[in-house]
């Protein structure tokens, strides 16, 4: 049912855990099957230099996590953000059409860690204006 691709990840996945000082942190529900997965994204230079997941899912859903992580680490924020749910399933060798719902969560959970990284980042930049009211 499963390629080899998606089994020798679901049973090796990569860069699983968590990162403490994660810049950005992005968390996924599915919710056809209740399924979770978050991934954490460490930045520099505006390139994701560390990446992890951590997914309480289906096989196909850790194997996409694994498959996310290795596609998105050394990429620019702009080029992982144009990662999509298919380059997922196509990294893996397909995916049987019933799984393929399980691929949204990776590519999601990275957009949402990218999206959460920027928000962040406006905040901050917000924080120390100057405000021409107040001074
Ligand atoms: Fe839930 Fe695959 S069955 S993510």
């Amino acid at each position: 049912m499963y390629s080899d691709k998606v089994m020798e990840h679901f049973q090796n996945p990569r860069n699983v855990g968590e990162i403490e000082d994660a810049d950005g942190v992005g968390t996924v529900g599915n919710p056809t099957c209740g399924d979770l997965m978050t991934i954490y994204i460490k930045v520099k230079d505006n390139i994701i230099e560390d990446i992890k997941f951590k997914t309480f899912g289906c096989g196909a859903a850790i194997a996409t996590s694994s498959m996310v992580t290795e596609m998105a680490m050394g990429k620019t924020l702009d080029e992982a953000m144009e990662i999509t749910r298919n380059d997922v399933a196509e990294n893996l060798e397909g995916l049987p059409p019933v799984k393929m719902h399980c691929s949204n969560l990776a590519a999601d959970a990275l957009h949402a860690a990218i999206d959460n990284y920027r928000e962040k980042k406006g905040e901050k930049v917000e924080g120390t204006h100057i405000c021409s009211t107040c001074g």
